[in-house]
């Protein structure tokens, strides 16, 4: 198949105009935990009692006494009173109820080993690290920094955290040293975990060399490192006077019995931070009874999930899409959750097949850009497996594009599984706009309504909603109980980033704004299009224009430069550099190579530019500032529109033909 053929399927206007729609098959319809459509309805009147049905998934040690406390919006409050501890409800009560020898985790290595943890050991193992971490000295609301590839030592890491109550900060092991230090510094975060590598493509990557290199970094003392040995012999490491090996310590702590912290609704369940508009990573804050009731709930509704199912998301821990939904709400659930350590094409292009084929997977959840691939690959690997075990599909992290949903529906669902297109955020903590499979009519393309109880709406710049038909910007109008509390020691940013654009702060009318332009059609269904503030979204992952502009400024012989997304085949949006060399320096291939490292080394390998442009000068208005419209125009290959209102129109022409070629 082309690549023209992954991703083209015309205009947005085209293609849904002529929208295929699908309704979701009976045989799912008749098992599905949601079939009545009357939940609309019922969430609407009862709002916002009507998430007492999320909480009700959990077990609390002290019941709740307010469900939705306003007094202080936009710091909204949900299950005010209650108290409960998310590693019990992910662990014990399970064992309680008798499902010790129920598989938890299914973890796959790169390699091709396997390790099944049961709820019972999943559980002892969890206990003998919370001890362990309270040996070191961690206390509650101490923040623990896990910074770990797709090993299990890592979901392990996160609900011991919880189960002491110390908030946990992952940081995606795909990023740089620098990313890490800073992420320690803004959380003053004192513990680390880490490991010392993994396997990619079947090399053994170097993890605590970047590790150290980042901790050097950090400004304060870094009082205890636990470092995993994922690698053995395939990687010679010794580890400095504060760092210990995981193993040892799990070894002397194990049998510990750790009684789970009764943590307040509200408590801090773990920060992630996420790119924004400046230099500066967000630290998203979550909470113990609201995050971890609307995960349970939107793994319940949405991805169907049942105690006896066999369930994989492809993501990695490291995002929010891993937290809620490979660990928190599966578990929650007390259902089999599937962990991959490696890349889906190696040893070959079967293998994420393979693993469905084996595990039996029922439900299978991952990324446009993960879609894209595999029907680039064609549709001989997953051919090759039996994968009838599959019964829903999710989707996540960007718009997919009509070609590539059906891709998915037929050649991995069969034509026989719902596909869930699912929009959501780091922010959200769950899935806010998608379709209920049991319920609702499938439009590829578009993500569906907003959830029972969501109130999402499509609104023009002065705030007024949009009719049927428009686009305009997505909006919440109502809180829901996984949403962020606040970004951490932030409280302005949190106002001023989400909450400033749509709301009417004397009448106490709070509306959040995800920043993000959407359109909705007749039936009330969503169409997300995508970042509409200076974001870009690579394969699914969020990367802010400024943090990547600010690593190329910094590279000497550098006197400009301006980052763009432009479109990508495969990956959704790639990263476009245009770079204005200083007097004296030359724009060529050894620059260009300092560029592209100093990118790899503030953020990570994801953020790699695909192209690096130089220019004498970028497109600027006459008020002198940058054109970023133009240049995403001609990173994706546009046609280009009137230049003449520019002040140096001239430029235009050079650099579209360094990228497009004439
Ligand atoms: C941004 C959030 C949610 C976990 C993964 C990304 C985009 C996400 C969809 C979707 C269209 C989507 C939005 C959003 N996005 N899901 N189904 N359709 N766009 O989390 O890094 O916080 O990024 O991803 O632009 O704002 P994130």
């Amino acid at each position: 198949m082309s690549e023209e053929d992954v991703r083209g399927d015309g205009g947005l206007e085209a293609r849904l105009e002529e929208q295929e729609t699908f309704e979701p098959p009976e045989s799912f319809v008749e098992q599905a935990n949601v079939t009545d459509e009357s939940i609309y309805e019922e969430f609407e009147e009862e709002w916002p009692q009507c998430w007492e049905q999320a909480a009700d998934l959990l077990e609390w040690d002290e019941p709740y006494d307010t469900v939705l406390e306003d007094e202080e919006a936009p710091f909204y409050e949900w299950f005010t009173g209650g108290n409960l501890n998310a590693s019990y409800n992910c662990l014990d009560r399970h064992v309680e109820d008798g499902a010790k020898n129920r598989a938890a985790i299914k973890w796959e290595g790169e390699l091709g080993e396997t390790r099944t943890y049961t709820y019972g050991d999943l559980l002892n193992e969890v206990e003998a690290f919370a001890a362990t971490l309270r040996d070191l000295g961690v206390e509650e609301d101490d923040v623990v920094t896990l910074y770990m590839p797709m090993i299990p030592e890592l979901p392990i890491a996160m609900l011991a955290c919880a189960r002491i109550g110390a908030p946990h900060s992952a940081v995606f092991a795909g990023f740089s040293a620098d990313a890490l230090a800073t992420r320690m510094n803004s959380a003053d975060s004192e513990y680390l975990v880490t490991c010392d590598g993994y396997y990619r493509r079947g090399d053994a990557l170097d993890h605590l060399s970047k590790t150290n290199e980042g901790l050097e970094d950090v400004e304060h003392e870094v009082s205890d490192v636990v470092v995993v040995d994922r690698l053995g012999d395939d990687l010679e490491h010794s580890l400095a006077d504060n760092q210990h090996d995981y193993d040892e310590l799990v070894d002397e702590h194990a049998g510990a019995s750790v009684e789970p912290v009764s943590r307040d609704a509200e408590d801090m369940l773990f920060l992630m931070y996420t790119s924004g508009t400046t230099g500066q990573p967000k630290g998203v804050k979550h909470t113990t009874g609201g995050y971890l009731s609307y995960a349970a709930w939107t793994s319940q509704a949405v991805l169907d999930i049942k105690p006896e199912d066999t369930y994989w998301c492809s993501a990695d821990i490291g995002w929010i899409t891993g937290h809620s939904y490979i660990v928190y709400g599966p578990l929650a659930l007390g259902t089999t959750t599937v962990m991959y350590e490696g890349t889906p094409d190696y040893p070959d292009k079967d293998r994420l097949w393979e693993i469905v084929e084996n595990h039996r997977v029922d439900i299978f959840y991952t990324a446009p850009t993960a879609i894209r691939a595999f029907m680039k690959w064609g549709a001989e690997y997953p051919d090759q497996h039996d994968l009838s075990s599959l019964r829903l599909l999710g989707t996540v992290g960007e718009p997919i594009n009509p070609r590539a949903w059906k891709w998915y529906y037929q050649n991995i669902g069969n034509e026989e599984c719902p596909v869930v297109d699912t929009w959501w955020q780091t922010e959200t903590g769950g899935m806010m706009v998608t379709t209920l499979p049991g319920v609702n009519t499938m439009k590829p393309g578009s993500a569906g309504p907003p959830l029972p109880g969501v109130d999402a709406r499509i609104v023009d710049a002065a705030g007024e909603e949009v009719e049927a038909g428009n686009a305009g910007y997505l909006t919440v109008q109502k809180p829901w109980p996984g949403m962020l509390r606040t970004l951490y020691n932030n409280d302005e940013r949190f106002i001023s980033e989400y909450w400033q654009e749509y709301s009417d702060e004397e009448a106490d009318e709070w509306v959040y704004f995800p920043e993000d332009g959407a359109k909705i059609d007749d039936d009330g269904y969503i169409t997300v299009l995508g970042r509409v503030d200076d974001v870009i979204n690579v394969s699914g992952h969020r990367l802010g224009t400024m943090e990547i502009e600010s690593a190329i400024v910094g590279v000497s012989g550098v006197a400009e430069a301006a980052v763009v997304g432009g479109e990508h085949d495969i990956k959704g949006e790639a990263v476009y550099t245009y770079v204005i060399p200083e007097d004296g320096y030359e724009g060529g291939d050894d620059l260009r190579e300092q560029i592209v490292e100093a990118v790899e080394d503030a953020i990570g390998p994801i953020a790699r530019p695909e192209e690096v442009v130089f220019t004498p000068e970028l497109p600027k208005t006459r008020s002198g500032k940058i054109m970023r419209r133009l240049l995403e125009d001609i990173a994706s290959g546009n046609e280009l529109g009137n230049t003449s209102t520019l002040r140096n129109p001239e430029v235009v022409e050079d650099i579209a033909e360094q990228v497009q070629g004439d």
